[in-house]
């Protein structure tokens, strides 16, 4: 009753950002992402009588860092997760408490979508170690109740996560595989402080925001339009809907009551960066999740000049270089 899966963080390229019923966890607006093969959790379960309850243990390991590192999870966070594992037992019909031990090669809440591949991993270890073999498609529904961005994680490469109209047909599924298009997302770590405000009560308060229902009104037109540019390998037309989505998200997000704010200087500083090297030539676009960092979306041929310039940014912590990535899948590479 043990089993061991890997899975993507993923970068959203039309962004998720609101629900319209939180607790079967469905989302306003369907979304896209690319999955990233640099930012990765691996997540051991085991299911056994032994274990009196569930137990968790977080660790962090990247290059940085040349031994892991234990974090902690907050009361909050091993909530979410024991929820997640009643849902597993529920529908495998154990009752069996469990030992979980995770992985990230990146830092945890900051605003790289730990939550997305640590409830992608989570969903397939604890499936398979709980004896079922689900589909793809109700391993991404499952996924979506953990976490809303971890169902477009269990697809591979380039995928959207749809609307739908009750939970079963609220998933993700793979538009193109991830050798389709040799694109990067040159992530630039500025923070690995935990976020403030989690994403999930910021999204709360989404429809507060006066801008809500304008970007609702833009988003099956946006839809088409980059699924477009994926289908024609459109570059140009890519970056300008990917930050034209991500400023449109943002301006939502400050104008929501009570405000959210996730850029700092040093974000500002690098997407004036940007604006730059593009008029100088370079094609390169960002987005930006709920945290301070950022990341610049370009095609592979551009990734040594975008990292380098990357890396001469003052206050740059960490610069990480994602290609895109297979989904979630399971390993026999036990962490414990
Ligand atoms: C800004 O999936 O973390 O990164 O469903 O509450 O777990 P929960 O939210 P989460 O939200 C991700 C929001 C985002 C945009 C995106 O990835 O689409």
């Amino acid at each position: 009753m043990k089993a061991t899966a890997v899975a993507p963080a993923n970068i959203a390229f039309i962004k998720y950002w609101g629900r319209r019923d939180a607790k079967l966890r469905l989302p306003y607006n369907s979304s896209i992402s690319m999955n990233l093969n640099a930012c990765i959790t691996t997540t051991t379960v085991e299911f056994s009588p032994c274990y009196h309850a569930d137990e968790f243990m977080l660790l962090t390991q990247n290059k940085f860092i040349k031994s892991s590192l234990e974090l902690k999870f907050n009361e909050l966070e091993k909530e979410r997760i024991s929820a997640h594992l009643d849902r597993i037992r529920d529908l495998a019909n154990i009752k069996d408490m469990s030992k979980v031990v995770t992985i990230n090669n990146f830092p945890k809440s900051s605003g790289i979508a730990s939550s997305a591949s640590g409830f992608a991993a989570l969903t397939l270890a604890a499936t398979a170690a709980a004896g079922l073999d689900l589909s793809e498609k109700d391993l991404s529904i499952l996924a979506r109740f953990g976490s809303g961005s971890a169902c477009r994680s269990v697809p591979d490469g380039f995928v959207e996560w749809l609307t739908g109209d009750s939970s079963e047909t609220s998933f993700a599924y793979s538009l193109y595989r991830a050798s389709y298009w040799d694109l990067r997302d040159v992530l630039v770590i500025i923070g690995s402080e935990p976020k403030k405000i989690p994403t999930s009560a910021g999204m709360d308060n989404v429809t507060t925001s006066p801008l809500w229902r304008v970007r609702l009104r833009a988003l099956p037109q946006r839809i088409l339009r980059i699924k477009e540019a994926l289908k024609t390998k459109n570059f140009v037309l890519l970056g300008r809907i990917i930050e034209e989505d991500c400023l449109e998200m943002h301006r939502g997000m400050q104008t929501q009551d009570p405000p959210l704010f996730y850029w700092n200087d040093k974000t500002r500083k690098i997407m004036e960066a940007v604006y730059n090297w593009r008029k100088d030539g370079l094609a390169v676009y960002f987005t930006i999740d709920a945290g301070p960092n950022v990341h610049i979306i370009c095609e592979g041929k551009d990734e040594q000049r975008v990292t380098g310039l990357a890396k001469t940014i003052k206050g740059v912590e960490a610069v990480i270089s994602n290609k895109p990535a297979q989904g979630t899948r399971l390993t026999k590479e036990h962490l414990f």
